[in-house]
């Protein structure tokens, strides 16, 4: 039935975890029409497990979205004049080497015009420009080993957009739900870093990675409880009657991961003259039971797990639909690069 409407999967390569949505859309409607995941443990064996995972899936098709991330992706603010987004990214492009620590010519550049904190902020004829460069190798690297899994690789993003893009695709399909003039920050917080964006009428005003995630948990529950890491991720996925005994292992990790997120708020509101007022968790992290409170006293904002996948269609006989809301929280990356193609 909806074979001749457009699909995309967005594919999320994370650290520990490869995820998948494929989104369909029409006119109407956004349908998740397929979706799989998959926990990898190597880079070594990425490649392997997205032919597994691709197989399994059972996609419509082979067009992919997919985003770059850590060390070979930076984030830099700039102030500018006023201009066009076409002037914008060539002047960006004439400066970037005053402020990335990459030769211009090994980058993929791209800039993005920020939401100003007010109407009037552009009085003084200056702009704010989020400039995003990645290595050209990497971005490179990346399409190949797509493209020789039979795969189409359409779009290279960065997870902080996709957050943004999945949360503008959950206004568009919960009309309403999300207050004009909001400043929401969403953190995704995954097995090695957490991703900040704060947005403000859909528009990002902020973006920035924190390099601490689940691996640091586990490590912590390891090194408290003196047994393996791998069964330390079992008792931190699953601690049923340890709840406790976890909770505390984790606790001066989850704390500076908090007062780091909480650092960036800071420095936005300082530097862009505006409130954070909510805040809303996804990644596999998010799953952690009592997240939410914990961040909460930290940030003294309203902390809540956010389900991605709220108001969208899903086509139940290709979709295991339990594992699906189960695990949505950590979909949000992957369906914003669905989103955003
Ligand atoms: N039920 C759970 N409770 C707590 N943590 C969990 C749970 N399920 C998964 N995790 C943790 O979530 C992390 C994986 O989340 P996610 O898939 O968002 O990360 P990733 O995208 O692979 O990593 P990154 O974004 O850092 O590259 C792992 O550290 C894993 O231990
Ligand atoms: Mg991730």
């Amino acid at each position: 039935m909806l074979k001749q409407r457009k699909s995309i999967v967005g594919l999320d390569i994370g650290t520990s975890c490869i995820k998948a949505v494929e989104l369909t859309r029409d006119k109407y409607d956004n349908v998740i029409t397929g979706y799989a995941q998959i926990d990898v443990h190597t880079e070594a064996a990425r490649q392997d497990a997205i032919a597994e995972l691709m197989q399994a899936a059972k996609f419509r098709t082979k067009r992919v979205a997919t985003a770059v991330s850590g060390k070979n992706v930076v984030f830099r603010y700039i102030s500018m004049p006023e201009m066009g987004e076409d002037k914008m990214l060539q002047a960006v492009r004439l400066e970037a080497d005053k402020y990335i620590p990459f030769d211009v010519d090994d980058v993929e550049l791209d800039a993005q015009k920020l939401s100003g904190p007010a109407p009037d902020a552009g009085k003084g004829g200056e702009m704010k420009v989020l400039l995003v460069a990645a290595k050209k190798a990497v971005v490179a690297d990346h399409s190949m080993m797509l493209t020789e899994l039979g795969l189409q690789p359409v779009a290279v993003g960065v997870d902080g957009f996709a957050l943004g893009n999945a949360w503008e695709l959950g206004d568009l399909v919960n009309p309403g739900i999300q207050e004009p003039g909001r400043t929401v920050a969403l953190v995704d917080i995954g097995a090695t870093k957490a991703s900040i964006n704060i947005l403000r009428d859909n528009l990002t005003c902020f973006a920035r990675e924190v390099p601490i995630g689940g691996h640091d948990l586990t490590n912590a529950i390891a090194r408290r409880l003196g047994v393996e890491p791998q069964q330390a991720e079992e008792m931190k996925r699953d601690s049923g009657d340890q709840l406790g005994i976890v909770l505390e292992a984790v606790a001066q990790t989850l704390e500076d991961l908090g007062n780091e997120i909480n650092l960036s708020f800071d420095f936005f509101e300082n530097q862009f003259d505006g409130e954070v007022q909510e805040v809303w968790l996804t990644g596999g992290t998010a799953l952690l039971p009592s997240l939410e409170e914990s961040f909460e006293k930290i940030f003294e904002k309203r902390t809540k797990t956010w389900n991605p996948i709220e108001g969208l269609k899903v086509k139940a006989d290709n979709v295991d639909v339990e594992a699906l809301n189960q695990l949505a929280p950590q979909l949000a990356v992957a369906i914003g690069l669905a989103a955003a193609s």
